[in-house]
């Protein structure tokens, strides 16, 4: 546990002391759970939604984008369920005074348990060597059983209890459960309450005709909003996907662990419209699909795993996540939701317009229904970081802080660095970067010794360096140094362009999916 603080303590440093992610509005102490991204953070985040983008929209016929307005008519919150549902159970330890969400300490007590197997197998794996057959013992062994029964009973007894809005009951679970406050240690609990997530705020000049509205607390109302205006002027037939990155907005109760859950925060969303009937067809695809959207990124097929929902949403029949291993533990990503029609039906109600489609195969009207991807692009910004983010030993003894970003995604492509700052060799350098920039994020660097220059770009991820020496001053050629292996070869100024192309062009990384 220390060990997994330590390295997240390392991802949060390195992501202010390198440029990447600062506190927002840090010269007045902050605001929690808000975030600002600086010159390579930014460059990362556009890297990763270009990533999606071209994946969804530009690969795939059939899907549109979209950019709709943060402000929506207040009736949309209405319609969509947001204004009754959307809370979150939260409860006071009345010793420390400190506010949790009821549902995140009792699924920790489950993490316990699930650490504990987690333990019995590494402890047997140890025990049986070559012999063992993990999943055999996750299958058999009493001890595991037990664990797994017990911590599948609480999660279904706390989806149910939610479910009924049984608050007393989720109260009554982690008294049963006896759950103790991280700070004070004591049970020492208040009942457990709804919270409303969403931010109001209110649009006119005036106090009494001033409108109130909220700020969107998820992307997906835009896109069903405007589900007839895209369908009918882009003439999509079904099934058809509408995708939106955008900002979105919820009053976390407990937003701490960084970039992970914020208050200000980006979503990447995506909803496909399909027949009825269909759906669950077009919800495996899209699990698929998009946890292989997640591997082409090369960050271990290990760190992914499925999590079916137990509590649905109010508007889902199924649900999943794809968690991915954060430093502190699997967590959700991304969120695969077949969300029936309850979105578009319930505009329908709400606006007393029809939002409906005429499917020309089958001579039938109907709503749709819709399979969504939602990932938040903050929270894939995280995953890609801390996944990459490594202390390496050296042959010869020593360390270095690298971050092996995919190079696809990495904020600056290539560095160009003179060897020395005379004999001609910066300007030689300086016209590579300024052949190289109409293509490439490149960077020029000549301060410090060459090596030192390797690791500052070691350090923000830039897969390639660019040597130039004395040597290039006869023969045109130059050294390229691959930032994960460290090898360096000698190459012709002329090539370089195709040598980055191959390594970053993003066409490279999506024939992969
Ligand atoms: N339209 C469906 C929807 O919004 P969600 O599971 O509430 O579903 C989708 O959110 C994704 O948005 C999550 O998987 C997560 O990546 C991201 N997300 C949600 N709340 C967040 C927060 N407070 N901070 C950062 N990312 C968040």
């Amino acid at each position: 546990m220390a060990n997994q603080e330590d390295q997240f303590k390392k991802v949060v440093s390195h992501a202010k002391e390198y440029g990447f992610v600062f506190q927002s509005s840090e010269i007045y102490d902050g605001l929690s759970a808000v975030y600002d991204y600086a010159q390579n953070g930014v460059e990362l985040k556009k890297n990763i939604r270009d990533y999606w983008w071209r994946s969804m929209v530009q690969m795939n016929e059939n899907i549109v984008g979209l950019d709709a307005a943060i402000l929506m008519h207040p009736t949309t919150w209405k319609a969509s369920g947001h204004v009754d549902a959307f809370n979150d159970p939260l409860i006071d330890n009345k010793d420390s005074k400190k506010r949790y969400r009821a549902d995140v300490l009792i699924e920790e007590h489950v993490a316990k348990l699930e650490a504990k197997v987690e333990k019995e197998v590494e402890k047997a794996a140890k025990r049986f060597g070559d012999s063992f057959d993990k999943e055999q013992f996750l299958t058999t062994n009493p001890r595991v059983l037990e664990y797994n029964q017990k911590g599948a009973a609480i999660l279904h007894r706390m989806a149910k209890s939610l479910e009924k809005e049984d608050l007393a009951d989720v109260k009554a679970l982690i008294e049963e459960l006896e759950i103790v406050c991280p700070i004070s240690g004591s049970k020492n609990w208040t009942e457990v309450k709804q919270f409303n997530l969403m931010f109001g705020t209110k649009l006119g000049a005036s106090a009494e005709n001033a409108m109130d509205l909220y700020l969107r607390p998820e992307t997906a109302q835009g896109i069903f909003v405007n589900f007839s205006n895209v369908q009918k002027s882009g003439r999509m037939k079904i099934p058809f996907g509408i995708a939106q990155t955008g900002k979105a907005f919820r009053n976390e109760i407990v937003a701490r662990q960084f970039i992970f859950r914020m208050r200000e925060f980006e979503q990447m969303e995506m909803q496909f419209f399909v027949r009825p009937g269909t759906q669950k067809e077009w919800y495996e695809s899209w699990k698929k699909t998009r946890l292989n959207w997640h591997l082409s990124l090369g960050m271990g097929a290990e760190n992914y795993r499925f999590h079916d929902h137990e509590k649905l949403a109010h508007y889902a029949d199924a649900a999943a996540d794809i968690e991915f291993k954060f430093p502190f533990g699997f967590k959700e990503l991304e969120g695969i939701h077949s969300r029936t029609d309850f979105d578009l039906k319930s505009h329908e109600k709400f606006s007393g317009k029809k939002l409906n489609y005429f499917d020309p195969e089958i001579n039938e009207h109907y709503v749709p229904f819709v399979v969504e991807t939602s990932i938040g692009l903050d929270r894939m910004f995280l995953a890609v970081f801390s996944n990459s983010l490594v202390e390496e030993e050296l042959e010869n003894g020593t360390t270095r802080t690298v971050l092996k970003l995919p190079a696809v995604l990495a904020p600056t492509k290539a560095a160009v660095l003179p060897l020395v700052k005379k004999d001609g060799l910066p300007e030689i350098a300086k016209e590579i970067v300024d052949e190289l920039k109409w293509d490439f994020n490149v960077v020029y660097d000549e301060k410090d010794a060459v090596g030192r220059r390797y690791r500052r770009q070691d350090a923000v991820g830039t897969p390639l360096c660019i040597t130039v020496d004395h040597e290039t001053l006869v023969d045109k050629s130059v050294t390229i140094r691959f930032r994960d292996s460290m090898e360096q070869q000698r190459v012709k100024i002329e090539d370089l362009r195709s040598i980055i192309a191959k390594e970053v062009d993003i066409r490279n990384w999506l024939l992969k999916l």
